[in-house]
């Protein structure tokens, strides 16, 4: 007869089969008694004309940065947010979109739900354009959205997707896929580090679930989008948001956190990989009117163009004499070549 298999488990993967439920409990705490200091913002809230946002919604702003891009939101677009929090970015959402289910919430956690319901009352209270209806709040899960296939122009969440291990993440990335239009965008706001996080940290499950531990160096969180299938990347901020320092935490080095605003394009995959853009720029300032790489980019002379990291990559390596090709500034606005 043959043994039974042993399972041993792999070195540094602790179990890690708790972490959702840790999770959860960590929000309905939060959404029965709010907490300012839960989750750190460094950008200033978005004001828009004829907007208030209640006192609630924001001792309950528990993101990071914002996911709110007017830009996005021309032609009336169909709006998913996942992780609702206090409800504060859907009703800024639903200033711009202003029909009734312009925008759908979802969450897991039940007291989150009603807390962030209860808040929508209030922010009808205080602006004459703002009914309740606006916003369809449905109780469901990121890795597996009660959301028909390609039905959603705009998708967003506020740091949650962070708190995900890497199998989890890839689910919840490929859940906002499916259920995007062809050239939908998602738009995510998340913590994210460079350095190494420590097992100790990272399996650490209530740090990772006050979005503390399970930051993913920059490349890597890029990488697992555009796995997913997104053809274009736009990094549109990068600011300072935490730091473990190693007198309280578990680690041999201060650990600096950041924070990005990134959006995801479903995109079709071009054939030579996706078109990441970090705020790189080119600049012709030769003899000639302009500069041809006969690769499908015209720069002008002496006119700045915006480049994706892939023909950043690829001018520079021209060597061209008279141009240019700046470093990253991880601001990207739009524009440009692809
Ligand atoms: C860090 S808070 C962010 C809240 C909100 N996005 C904001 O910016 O204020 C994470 C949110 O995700 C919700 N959440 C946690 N696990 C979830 C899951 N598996 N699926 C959907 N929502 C989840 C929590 O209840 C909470 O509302």
């Amino acid at each position: 007869m043959q043994a039974p298999a042993v399972v041993v488990p792999l070195p540094n993967t602790p179990p890690m089969e708790t972490y959702l439920e840790t999770t959860k409990d960590v929000y309905k705490e939060a959404a029965l008694t709010p907490d300012v200091g839960l989750c750190c913002t460094t950008t200033p809230v978005w004001a828009f004309p004829g907007l208030e946002i209640p006192k609630i919604m924001l001792d309950m702003n528990y993101g990071c940065g914002s996911t709110v891009h007017p830009r996005d939101l021309i032609n009336s677009p169909k709006i998913l947010y996942v992780g609702v929090g206090g409800g504060m970015e859907l009703l800024q959402f639903s200033y711009f979109s202003r029909q009734k289910a312009g925008v759908i919430g979802v969450d897991v956690v039940d007291e989150m739900i009603d807390a962030c319901q209860d808040n929508f009352k209030e922010a009808a209270a205080q602006n004459d354009w703002f009914d309740p209806s606006f916003v369809d709040v449905r109780k469901g899960d990121a890795l597996n959205l009660p959301i028909e296939d390609e039905s959603i122009d705009v998708a967003a969440q506020n740091c949650l997707f962070n708190i995900f291990h890497e199998e989890d993440l890839k689910k919840a990335l490929e859940e906002m896929y499916r259920v995007l239009k062809p050239r939908g965008r998602l738009v995510l706001s998340d913590p994210i580090a460079d350095q190494e996080m420590p097992d100790s940290l990272k399996f650490d499950e209530r740090l990772r679930a006050l979005c503390l531990s399970g930051s993913l160096p920059l490349k890597d969180y890029i990488k697992m989008i555009t796995d997913v299938g997104f053809g274009t990347v736009e990094i549109r901020a990068k600011r300072p948001y935490r730091v473990l320092d190693k007198d309280r935490y578990d680690t041999d080095e201060n650990i600096y956190i950041e924070s990005v605003e990134v959006c995801a394009i479903k995109d079709p995959m071009p054939e030579d990989g996706p078109c990441v853009f970090t705020g790189r720029t080119a600049i012709y300032y030769g003899d000639e009117e302009y500069f041809d790489d006969h690769n499908g980019h015209v720069l002008l002379n002496n006119q700045p163009l915006a480049v994706c990291d892939k023909t950043a990559g690829n001018l520079a390596d021209l060597g061209v004499k008279d141009m240019v090709v700046t470093d990253s500034t991880y601001f990207y606005d739009g524009g440009g070549c692809c």
